[in-house]
């Protein structure tokens, strides 16, 4: 495949607004929902990255018929995708698709309660550390799914799916929205316990509704289902991404930056702006937008990632960019997945102090960064290296960068707005 390569001529002020797109995390399951039913499904705010691409491609395979519209014209944001899949005409989610984004197994539990088949190929994705789904089999295991291992493949057969009282062993997104999905259509009531939070599975839940669904959510982490029949087409617009968000603050951050970050829901960003804060980083927040300026002085902090409401672990690797300018020690602990410090040592390459020691990175700043030679591994570290270019003195160039296109629309074209001296080069 053709490499992507982004190249940075950094240490120019960023300056201006920058509008975030539909959150590529809601868009995916959201897309998925489409398998529960014949009717039209229409998406506004849905970003145009690749993990979006391959989900819709996916869908096409089984049986879907739709398409992606632009009202704006052009590159810019705001997609319309309209799907609808009138019969579900073949079970099987091919390893071409699957390999490319991890998001297609929740195919698995909308197709299994469709039509009581399903052959997925086992997902691909970041590769950022173990990713089971075993929570996932668990659940429709015990809904009354047959689940074998074919090669490469899951064969999942059912019959009707069963309702079931499950608790989720462990917090997991696409865990709780593939078992949200299947229980939509379930014979009975479905009580999914230990859910995760994330506000990505929340506005899958306002879209399941939309379409019929009967959900409830009863405490703190629980959702009621009661199964239905059949679904129906539903019109929904896919919430801001709020990584997206997190990531343009954290380059506002940045010294001698100054940006406004437009479309944001605040409240999905809580300890990101905690965190910020307790750097003394210069950041406010109006009802839809953020604001940061870089220059204070950046202290040091303490982070640990956790399921929703704590720090995100799709945001870790750029704070940890933004924590080579603190002035002190800093500690980063990855709790969510275990191996995903890739960007440190293509930071370490730019001059970063970090040492990375089990489930946690140990940075010493404050580090004057300068451009160097990178390779993305991942789509989060991809921003983080971005974000590393732009700060740097001299040129940056990210290898493999189709990473970052893989969940940031546009994100060159919208850092040029702002300033930056950034180029897309396929070689
Ligand atoms: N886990 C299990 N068993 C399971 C499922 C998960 O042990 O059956 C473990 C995983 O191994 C991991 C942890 O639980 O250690 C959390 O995994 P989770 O299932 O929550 O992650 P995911 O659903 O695969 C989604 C996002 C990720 C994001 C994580 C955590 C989508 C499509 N992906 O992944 O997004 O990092 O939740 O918030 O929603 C990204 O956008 O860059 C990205 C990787």
């Amino acid at each position: 495949m053709q490499d992507i390569i982004i190249s940075i001529q950094g240490g120019r002020p960023l300056a201006g607004s920058v509008v975030v797109s539909g959150a590529k995390n809601a868009a995916l399951p959201e897309l998925a929902a489409a398998c529960l039913g014949p009717g039209v499904l229409e998406f506004s705010n849905v970003p145009l990255v690749e993990d979006v691409k391959v989900m819709f491609a996916a869908l096409r395979e089984i049986g879907a018929e739709g398409e992606i519209a632009n009202p704006l014209g052009g590159d810019s944001q705001g997609h319309i995708i309209r799907v609808a899949m009138p019969v579900l005409r073949s079970p099987l989610v091919s390893q071409r698709i699957a390999r490319t984004t991890r998001a297609s197994v929740l195919l698995l539990g909308p197709m299994l309660a469709r039509c009581g088949e399903a052959r997925v190929s086992l997902p691909g994705g970041c590769p950022i550390g173990e990713r089971k789904i075993d929570f996932h089999l668990q659940g429709l295991e015990s809904m009354g799914a047959e689940i074998r291992f074919e090669g490469e493949y899951l064969a999942a057969r059912c019959d009707r799916l069963q309702g079931i009282d499950f608790t989720f062993p462990g917090k997991t997104v696409t865990g709780t929205e593939n078992l949200l999905m299947a229980a939509t259509l379930a014979e009975g009531t479905t009580i999914l316990r230990n859910c995760a939070l994330e506000p990505e599975v929340e506005d899958l839940v306002v879209l399941l509704r939309a379409m019929g669904a009967d959900i409830r959510m009863e405490g703190e982490d629980a959702y009621v289902i009661r199964g239905r029949t059949a679904l129906h087409g539903a019109a929904h617009r896919v919430i801001p991404d709020r990584i997206e968000a997190g990531t343009y603050l954290i380059a506002g951050c940045f010294a001698g930056n100054e940006i406004r970050v437009e479309g944001v829901v605040p409240g999905h960003l809580g300890e990101l702006l905690t965190v910020l804060a307790g750097m003394g980083a210069s950041v406010s927040v109006s009802e839809h937008a953020f604001h940061a300026r870089g220059g204070s002085m950046l202290h040091p902090a303490e982070v640990v990632t956790a399921p929703y409401p704590g720090f995100p672990t799709d945001l870790q690797a750029q704070l940890t960019t933004l924590l080579t300018q603190a002035t002190g020690v800093s500690r980063v602990r990855e709790t969510i997945f275990n191996d995903r410090f890739r960007h440190v040592d293509e930071l370490k390459l730019m001059g970063a102090d970090i040492d990375v020691r089990g489930d946690a990175a140990v940075i010493r700043g404050r580090t004057g960064l300068r451009g160097a030679g990178l390779r993305a591994t991942d789509l989060r570290a991809s921003a983080a290296l971005v974000l590393g270019g732009l700060a740097a003195a001299g040129e940056t160039r990210i290898a493999n960068s189709y990473q970052l296109f893989r969940g940031y629309e546009n994100m060159p074209e919208k850092l040029q707005k702002l300033g930056a001296a950034i180029a897309i080069n396929r070689g």
